[in-house]
This record gives structure tokens, sequence and C-alpha cells, in this order.
């Protein structure tokens, strides 16, 4: 049969043309005239149909398999040639891919900023859990059954558990720390709280606290004033704070801190209503009540106190709106690169 001796002519030809093959110039060459659009292969493949019926499955076999060979082997010499280029196309004329590396979330910049403060007192920092039991976050705590804050409408309860629930505040880990460490102790408290809460420019179910505890023989309200006071200087600079009397079931006496406004230094402005002053924490001596709850016995007092991490951090910042915080647009966050 001719056409399958062409055939085998074709290969021994090609096998002997690519024997001193040295560059991609010649290789290119011989792909061309064998499997080229044009090339002995490819010519004879379109002629097929003009052939008797019985041998052209053969025929189309074998040349199928001549063009596999053949492409193997030019790639595999393409290989020897030019080890990388063959292996990947690359087009040298594209743009770079670029790489953007993450940073801290404004949250968290905040947060560290207080811890440092804090950790130059001599405080350590603690955590305790998300989920808490109605005794921690509310009874341990002097909080009465009756207490508004108990209400569905604030506490997300974890139905069916009977009485687990989100905590609302970090409080709960007071009496944590407490019932396993003996005093003195000197701790901060970060972490997430929840509130069934509407979600407007200040309010978010989910939220962070950082609570202090601040527990030893002679801890006065002065030393509450005074490491309070230094902390808002150290956070914002020259600021002029002040204590109004407060309530909090398990601090007495009780009182909330407000700072001159930062952005306007008291003259007023949007940030702070119009007001000069802000409110950015509650706090309060140790309630005995707290002591013996968490079985705390003997000669000690102390002062606790909480501070919402995105209320600081709008301050600091000077914003508006808390949903930027969780919102996850890029724009607004890289401004915190
Ligand atoms: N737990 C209180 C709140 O969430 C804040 C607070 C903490 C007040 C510690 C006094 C002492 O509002």
């Amino acid at each position: 049969m001719r056409i399958f001796d062409e055939i085998l002519r074709i290969r021994k030809n090609f096998f002997e043309s690519v024997k001193n093959i040295k560059n991609a110039e010649q290789l290119n060459n011989v792909r061309v005239v064998y499997i080229g659009r044009k090339g002995k292969v490819s010519r004879l493949l379109r002629t097929i149909s003009d052939l008797p019926s019985d041998i052209r499955p053969k025929v189309g076999q074998e040349l199928n398999s001549l063009k596999d060979e053949i492409e193997d082997k030019l790639k595999d010499l393409g290989l020897k040639i030019n080890p990388h280029h063959q292996r990947f196309k690359i087009d040298e004329t594209l743009p770079g891919r670029r790489f953007f590396a993450g940073h801290k979330h404004p949250l968290k910049i905040i947060m560290e900023k207080i811890f440092e403060i804090f950790f130059s007192l001599g405080f350590s920092l603690v955590e305790g859990p998300l989920i808490e039991d109605d005794w921690h976050n509310f009874t341990a705590l002097n909080i009465p059954e009756y207490h508004p804050s108990r209400d569905m409408h604030d506490t997300l309860y974890i139905e069916g558990s009977g009485n687990l629930l989100l905590r609302t505040h970090t409080s709960p880990v007071q009496i944590r720390i407490l019932k396993n460490n003996t005093p003195p102790v000197a701790v901060i408290v970060p972490g997430k709280c929840f509130r069934k809460d509407a979600i407007d420019a200040s309010h978010f179910p989910v939220f962070h606290q950082i609570e202090g505890l601040w527990v030893d023989r002679d801890i006065s309200f002065a030393d509450l004033k005074g490491v309070l006071m230094g902390f808002v200087t150290r956070l914002f600079g020259k600021v002029e704070s002040r204590f109004r009397p407060s309530f909090f079931p398990f601090t007495e006496p009780s009182c909330e801190m407000d700072i001159s406004c930062p952005l306007c230094g008291g003259k007023g402005c949007s940030t702070c209503g119009g007001q000069g002053y802000l409110e950015i924490l509650g706090a309060g001596m140790v309630h005995p009540a707290i002591f013996k709850n968490s079985g705390v016995k003997g000669e000690w007092q102390g002062f606790a106190f909480g501070m919402g991490v995105e209320r600081i951090a709008l301050i600091y910042y000077g914003l508006a709106d808390i949903r930027n915080f969780y919102n996850n647009d890029i724009r607004f966050l890289d401004q915190f690169r």
C-alpha cells in the first residue's frame, strides 16, 4: 500500500531531520514542514476522505499517532533548547500581579493602644467565654431578677439551653477572675459582647468592651480616678475629665466618666453633639456582693470599669457611624493602614 509506505517514510525523514536541530528557529521550521497547516502530515490527513473506505480508519489512526509522536518529540527538543521558555509561556509585557498586604482593623488598633496603657500600669490581660450562663452574666453581679437588662429585648438567649446566653457585657469575667485568683489582681478583659439591638449609627448587636478590675487591700476611689484620668490623657492627649454619679448593681458607688471632646476641645461639635463632653465608660468600687458571690474572703476592696471599644474608636478617629467598622468596605478600612 503506497499510503502506508509514505507514512513510514515521513516518520523516518522527520526523525532524520530533527537530529541536528540546534535552536528554536530550526525547530519551528521542522514543525511547519511536518505538522504545520500545510505540512506533510496535515496534508495527508486531509486526503483521507479520498481513500477507499476499508483503509480509511487504519490510515487515520496511523497518521494521528504519527502526529502525536512528532508533537511529543518537538516538545522534548524544545525543552532541551530552552528549558524555561517552553515550559511556561510568559508574556513579559504584562503588568505584574500586585499583592495587597493586610493590616489591622481600626478596632484592633484602638484595643492595642488601650492594652499598652494598662500593661504599663501593671494590669494583665484575661479573657472569658462569649457564651455565659445567667448566673455569671447577671445573678452573681448583683443584678436582680426584675432588672431591665435581663429583659428579652436586650439579651440574646440560647434557645433550649435553659440558662445560657450571649454575654451582654464583659463584667461576668470579674466573677470568674475573683473565683479563681486570690487578690491582689489587676486585669483588663477585652472581648465581644452581644445585645439584641436594632442597628443604627451607634448600635450594633455585637460590639466590644474592655473591662478593668483592680482589687487589693486599700484601693480607693482616688485610685479609680487616678488610673482612669491617666488612661484618657495617655490615649487622647490633654482632655478634661468628669465623673458623674451613676448606678450599676455591681459597683458602689458607681459613676460614669466623661471627657472633654478631643475633637473640638470642649467647644461643641457634631461628634459631641454640641455638648463639649463625651461619655466614655462606666465604673465604680466593687460591690461587696461581688466578693461574696465569688467566694473572696478577707479585707479586699477594688474598683472596676467597663468601656465600649467602638465608642472610643469613633471618638479617637472622629467618626460618626459604628457600622463602618463592620461593613468590610476596603476603602474605609484602608485609611487605617
Ligand atoms: N458592665 C457595664 C456595662 O456594660 C459597665 C461597667 C463595668 C460598669 C464595670 C461598672 C463597672 O454597661
